[in-house]
């Protein structure tokens, strides 16, 4: 196993407005793009170059990572001048490989956040003899992912992606964005249109008979596809309750970067990242948050499961609780703002003027 496909291309819609200027991959959690991360992951398994596939905003993958050395791997980007799916981009991807026709190719989501073992899904791969190993999770509420029940030896039986019908929930076991596929399957996938690699590589791999195998992880997993998730992801890995060797010994109740200012009588707590640049005045409580370089907490505010955007302002005494602050928000003092809420880049909030609830009753 030496080679990597990272899926970076996506429009993080349900992450707008942070994702408006900065691909979702790209976002600081804890204080690391989650592809950093991934890239840190990868090459502790022993992975030594990473073809990125990218669409939208692709510039800024690479003015972040160059060739990749100063990371310590090999980094080749594949850009999509259109959006080519998920299976269209890893097939994208796939002139850049060097790998041989029957070696592993480990592919991932780029907005994942797993402890998964790759070494031991390349070995089961291998064991296997399979065309591909899909990793899998197990979720309470599968409906927004991809559905894959397995046989008593571990063979893929079906993939249903995002099922709509009760009747289809037939397991709890979800494709978790990470792959071993054999270079050759890769080849396979038609060139130069949009591919879904859910709902048209998978099922005609599976009606082909080839042999598709899921290997089950109950290890930390999370998609940081939504606000409320982002949050908690940045949280995980902050606590150190998700695996990440960019954190490490710093893991506790929070992480403030060197260049943060904290205020004395401040209390940050349950996982919050205050990154580079960042103030938070005394007297300001910020838990399970994630407050992004250059934004400014004021005196009294009380900040809890909330995204702050790069250099946005949130007023004296103002109450967030599960919010999205967008880069150079100003939210004035005195507001109160609700779980859902979204303040979009540069908008201005101006003091005591909104008390927003997202509450029907
Ligand atoms: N290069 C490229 N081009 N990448 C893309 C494209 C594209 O056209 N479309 C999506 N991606 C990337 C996204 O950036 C993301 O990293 C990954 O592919 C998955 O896309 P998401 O939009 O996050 O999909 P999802 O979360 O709804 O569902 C996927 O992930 C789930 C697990 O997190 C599916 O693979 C589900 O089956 C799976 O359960
Ligand atoms: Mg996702």
């Amino acid at each position: 196993m030496r080679e990597a496909i990272l899926l970076v291309g996506g429009q993080g819609t349900r992450l707008r407005p942070l994702t408006i200027a900065t691909p979702k991959p790209m976002l600081p959690v804890a204080g690391f793009p989650c592809t950093e991360h991934q890239i840190a992951r990868a090459r502790e398994a022993g992975i030594t170059r990473i073809i990125l596939g990218t669409s939208y905003r692709a510039e800024v993958f690479e003015s972040y990572f160059g060739d990749g050395s100063e990371f310590g791997v090999e980094l080749v980007y594949a850009v999509e001048d259109e959006p080519l799916g998920t299976g269209g981009a890893i097939r994208n991807a796939a002139r850049y490989l060097q790998s041989g026709p029957d070696e592993p190719v480990v592919i991932f989501n780029g907005d994942v956040l797993t402890g998964v073992d790759l070494v031991g899904l390349v070995d089961k791969w291998k064991i296997a003899q399979a065309a591909v190993a899909l990793y899998l999770t197990r979720v309470e509420d599968p409906r927004a992912y991809g559905l894959v029940p397995t046989d008593d030896s571990g063979r893929v039986l079906e993939f249903r992606e995002k099922p709509t019908t009760p009747e289809e929930i037939v397991t709890d076991q979800i494709n978790a964005g990470c792959y071993v596929f054999k270079r050759s399957v890769i080849d396979r996938i038609p060139a130069g249109r949009p591919v879904s690699v859910e709902r048209e590589t998978f099922p005609e791999l599976l009606g082909s008979d080839a042999v598709v195998i899921g290997v089950v992880d109950d290890g930390y997993w999370l998609d940081l596809g939504t606000p409320l998730a982002f949050a908690q992801g940045s949280a995980d890995l902050v606590l150190g309750n998700a695996p990440s060797p960019l954190i490490g010994s710093r893991a506790g109740q929070f992480i403030a970067d060197d260049t943060a200012t904290i205020g004395d009588a401040s209390r940050l707590s349950a996982g919050t990242h205050v990154g580079a640049g960042a103030h938070v005045a005394s007297t300001a409580t910020v838990a399970a948050s994630v407050i992004f370089p250059g934004a400014h907490i004021a005196e009294g505010a009380d900040i809890q499961n909330s995204i702050i955007g790069t250099g946005a302002h949130i007023g004296a005494g103002s109450i967030l609780t599960g919010v999205v602050v967008a880069d150079g928000a100003v939210v004035g003092a005195g507001v109160e703002l609700t779980a859902g809420a979204r303040v979009f880049p540069d908008a201005r909030i101006p003091d005591g003027a909104i008390r927003f609830s997202s509450d029907k009753s």
